[in-house]
């Protein structure tokens, strides 16, 4: 999971107090259960066993369990917040998990993708599995691996481990030691006197400690209270510097962003890596969740959602319809649910949400489910609504999104259709081989491109500076730029304020173009290179009448120059996935606009993250 939370104490303090600090510390990165586990000891034979409490929903919960048990005793433990991926949030799929025997208990961020290999090998051995989580066979290995020296049954234990794991473990015969390990995933270790910690994040450390070792990928932490050993991947002690921390908490739950909604514009590298890279094997895209879908079944797709997740569906149905030459109609949830649209066995309805909570969105799934229609749903939140009722189900994995603009959740929807749509053409045999490796390498290139993309911050921020005193916008497009400009307007607006328009580009002509006069300013999108003279001579009409316009265009693009007052170029890509890219400086653009004009970025006036009600 990437997106979940763990830390652990050892110390002589009680563990128990210490560990829900810092998970109510780790609450703003979104989760939906969370646990401890710590080690306890029996008094009457001076032997320690491992005790847990888990709830599902907010550490609120979890605090109430633990007051509520006045015999949860330890100095030493560990603590999960789980933003769900494998199994639904729930008791038992929420973390710690204890090994078969009783005797561990871990803690993990991350995704371990052999996890069926090994879950199915263990199986053989009579081992009996509790939870549907990816996890689990990481305490239940290193069970199997346990021969009285824990330090080597864990370093057997990671080196089978593909993915990305941050753990930490305790065991029963162990007290007052935690082993910690790292691979692609954040792992702090918090250094104090007579007492030492671990967490995935500053946050969890910072009110404790202010003195921290940056683990690296491959390493091992053996800690306990007097001391903290790192080992490198072959068990070797190596040493580490200490480092000093000067963040406050505010700035640490942000990772030093002002705006969760910055954090999350930049953070869309990792996150589409995380929707795409676990999809892709041996240059093909694997959907294992809708490995049984049979497209051939299907004469057209219609495509459902509201807001920004709308918007993807637009970039979909043109990229579906590009690559499986099948009818794709994109449509507004809160318009569907009262058409009675004309669909039935025959129809894929796709239908996108970030939340997976959208009232209108799931009454028009509901709709034409009852149509006939099979229903594919796009979903980042894991165990929502709507991935429940659908029939089929694609996660995005873009982890917890808390500014309520949405820029990771709107990437990754996009990114997920694009694969999609590849897959879709591959089984339906309307993309040659050729199409299909390119549209794969292009697809596994996205994350790099939108860091190349991100790079563009300070230009934009200059031409925030520059324009955000215009009080009405248009924003033009053809095309894939037509839908990149709903998205790009819509953005703007919900957080600045500002009036703001998207416009099919030869669309103006007919109307709006009365609308233009000095000053104005129009963003032309111009990455859809096929159309680009057609919106060229649109940008060329409204300067005539006097507007300033604002270009993004591919890298390359010298013929711009000549047309723009400013140009943002972006790095190239096929035209079918340039949304993705395109849209990153329209969200930062946005940003800046709203930050200039005094918004409060995170939480728009009127606007709720997710939109419950009709
Ligand atoms: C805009 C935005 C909204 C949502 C819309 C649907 O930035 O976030 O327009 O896209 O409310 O929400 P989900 O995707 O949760 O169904």
């Amino acid at each position: 999971m990437i997106m979940c939370g763990i830390t652990g104490y050892t110390g002589v303090n009680q563990a128990g107090p210490i560990l829900l600090e810092g998970l109510k510390r780790l609450e703003y990165r979104g989760y939906d259960s969370a646990g401890i586990a710590i080690q306890s000891r029996n008094e009457a034979d001076d032997m320690y066993s491992i005790k847990m409490l888990k709830a599902t929903g907010k550490v609120s919960h979890l605090v109430d369990k633990f007051e509520a048990e006045p015999d949860f005793k330890g100095v030493c433990g560990i603590g999960h917040t789980r933003w769900a991926t494998h199994g639904i949030p729930s008791d038992t799929n929420a973390h710690p998990h204890l090994s078969a025997d009783g005797k561990f208990a871990v803690v993990h961020n991350g995704i371990i993708e052999n996890f069926a290999e090994i879950r199915s090998e263990l199986q053989k051995y009579g081992i009996e599995f509790k939870s549907e989580t990816d996890t689990e066979v990481i305490v239940q290995l290193l069970a199997y691996n346990y021969n009285g020296n824990f330090k080597k049954a864990l370093m057997k234990t990671i080196s089978r481990l593909t993915g990305s794991y941050a753990i930490g473990v305790i065991s029963a015969e162990h007290p007052g030691t935690i082993f910690a390990a790292k691979l692609s995933s954040p792992l702090l270790i918090g250094v104090g006197i007579g007492e030492n910690y671990f967490a995935s994040d500053i946050t969890a450390l910072v009110s404790n400690t202010k003195n921290v070792i940056d683990m690296d990928d491959g390493e091992v932490a053996e800690i306990t209270p007097d001391e903290v050993k790192v080992y490198d991947h072959a068990g070797n002690e190596i040493k580490k510097e200490i480092r000093q921390i000067n963040w406050d908490i505010a700035a640490a739950e942000k990772s030093g962003y002002e705006h969760f909604m910055m954090k999350e514009i930049m953070e869309q590298p990792q996150a589409l890596k995380a929707t795409i890279e676990p999809r892709i094997k041996d240059e093909e895209i694997v959907f294992g969740e809708i490995k049984d879908l049979d497209m051939s079944k299907f004469n057209r797709v219609h495509i459902t959602a509201c807001g920004s997740a709308y918007h993807a569906g637009c970039v979909g149905r043109g990229i579906i319809e590009a690559l499986c030459r099948m009818p794709v109609e994109a449509e507004v949830a809160s318009e569907l649910r009262y058409r009675d649209p004309i669909m039935d066995g025959k129809t894929l309805v796709i239908v996108i949400s970030q939340s997976g909570e959208t009232a209108d969105t799931i009454a028009a799934m509901k709709e034409c489910k009852e149509k006939g229609a099979t229903v594919l749903a796009i979903v980042n939140v894991v165990g929502s609504s709507i991935a429940k009722l659908a029939d089929y189900c694609i996660y995005t994995w873009a982890g917890p999104e808390i500014a309520v603009a949405t820029t990771k959740g709107y990437t990754t929807q996009v990114a997920v259709l694009a694969m999609f749509a590849v897959w879709a053409a591959g089984q339906l045999k309307t993309i040659s081989h050729g199409a299909y490796a390119s549209m794969v390498i292009d697809i596994m290139r996205l994350p790099e491109r939108a860091q190349r993309a991100l790079d563009l911050n300070s230009r934009v921020k200059k031409l925030a500076d520059k324009y955000y005193d215009n009080q009405s916008l248009f924003f033009i497009g053809r095309n894939m730029d037509y839908a990149v400009a709903l998205e790009g307007s819509l953005k703007l607006k919900e957080i600045s304020y500002l009036h703001s328009e998207a416009y099919a580009a030869g669309e103006l002509k007919h109307g709006t173009i009365a609308l233009i006069e000095p000053g104005r300013l129009v963003v032309a999108l111009c990455c859809y290179e096929k159309l680009f003279d057609k919106t060229v001579s649109n940008i060329q009409q409204v300067k005539a009448r006097g507007a300033r316009v604002l270009a993004v265009a591919h890298e390359g693009n010298r013929s711009i120059f000549q047309e723009a007052d400013d140009v943002l170029l972006v790095p190239q890509t096929d035209p079918l996935l340039a949304p993705v890219i395109e849209i990153i400086p329209m969200q930062l653009f946005a940003y800046y606009v709203a930050e200039k004009n005094g918004c409060d970025i995170d939480k728009p006036k009127n606007l709720a993250k997710s939109v419950t009600v009709e």
